[in-house]
């Protein structure tokens, strides 16, 4: 059956979606980064819905939802450090990979059985009014088939997910693009970037008022699907760094375009980083057409929303584990 569309501004929306949730189904929703596949994170069954939705391997952790930063609290043990991040990012982009409270009713499907939880309030309204109405915490993965880029628009979401999930709340394109920074933060003060984002490290460095240590401790590390060489990857091969770009390729601008592509959208061509990131995951599946023999991407500097931009394009050109018929 294909997933039913709740428009976010109509009435009956919420109450509906929260009856779904509660039934152990599965609901994508917009966030202010992308859209994610959401889940009731105290319902194993319901959170092992997600994995087999998505075809993502179970031993990857979920980010979990909430709507308020009390709600978050009764979730995790917040270091002084960790209650400092979520004030000054909550609501917001940036997630927090906390140590579990005892009495955590996560389920361990969505934690992967670590002993951590990675939480997350989102800034988003639509998703507000979600979390809100379904009273549980939401696990919640970006709403694409595992590997692929993420969805910054419903038609996204139904594109890769409409058969297998049950209903998408329609909220439009998400204003940021990226995903959420994540951070560790288990340690008394120890933070560790584990995956640059929306919450960029000048921001996070200037509240913590230090420079963040970067990548996992290895043996604290899950395997995730994110933090592999290859994911956010279109079908046809992404080249990076392009200064010049050949007349069977597709031009994935920055600034002023290159010339002679078959085909060119501009992230931005006022060299904007925040506009990038909006234009990024729709960009790349727009240009992924089998007409083309590989994505050229122009360079983009490492500065601001620029890491997280560059992370997925490195992953997206990425070598892939196998070739796809
Ligand atoms: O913006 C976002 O973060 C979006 C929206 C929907 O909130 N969500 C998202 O989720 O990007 P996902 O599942 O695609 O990425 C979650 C990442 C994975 O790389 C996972 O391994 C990591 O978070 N993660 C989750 N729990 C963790 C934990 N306890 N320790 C370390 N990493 C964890
Ligand atoms: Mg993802």
């Amino acid at each position: 059956m294909t997933a039913f569309i709740l428009k976010a501004n109509s009435s009956g929306t919420y109450a509906r979606a929260a009856a779904i949730i509660e039934q152990g189904g599965l609901v994508a929703f917009p966030t202010e980064t992308v859209y994610g596949l959401g889940a009731d994170a105290t319902n194993a069954q319901a959170v092992a819905r997600i994995y087999e939705a998505k075809g993502r391997p179970k031993f990857n952790p979920l980010i979990v939802h909430v709507a308020t930063k009390a709600d978050a609290e009764a979730l995790a043990e917040f270091s002084p450090v960790a209650k400092r991040l979520a004030s000054a990012f909550w609501p917001g982009a940036l997630t927090l990979v906390l140590p579990r409270r005892k009495d955590c009713p996560i389920s361990d499907m969505a934690t992967a059985g670590l002993d951590t939880v990675a939480l997350r309030v989102p800034s988003e309204d639509v998703a507000h009014a979600f979390l809100k109405a379904a009273a549980t915490p939401i696990a919640a993965p970006s709403a694409n088939l595992s590997g692929h880029v993420s969805p910054t628009d419903a038609r996204h979401v139904m594109e890769d997910l409409g058969e297998r999930i049950d209903a998408i709340i329609d909220g439009g394109a998400t204003a940021l693009g990226v995903e959420s920074t994540i951070l560790s933060v288990t340690g008394e003060e120890e933070v560790r970037l584990l995956r640059p984002g929306g919450a960029t490290r000048e921001d996070i460095e200037a509240v913590l008022g230090h420079p963040i240590g970067t990548g996992p401790e290895k043996a604290a590390m899950p395997q995730s699907p994110g933090q592999l060489p290859s994911h956010y990857a279109p079908h046809i091969p992404v080249r990076l760094d392009a200064t010049s770009v050949s007349s069977d390729e597709a031009l994935l601008a920055f600034g002023r375009p290159l010339d002679g592509a078959a085909a060119m959208l501009n992230l931005s061509e006022a060299g904007d980083l925040n506009e990038a990131a909006t234009h990024l995951y729709a960009m790349l599946r727009a240009l992924d057409d089998r007409r083309f023999t590989a994505i050229a991407v122009m360079p983009v500097p490492m500065t601001g929303l620029g890491l997280a931009i560059n992370d997925r394009l490195k992953r997206a050109a990425a070598p892939r584990p196998k070739e796809e018929a």
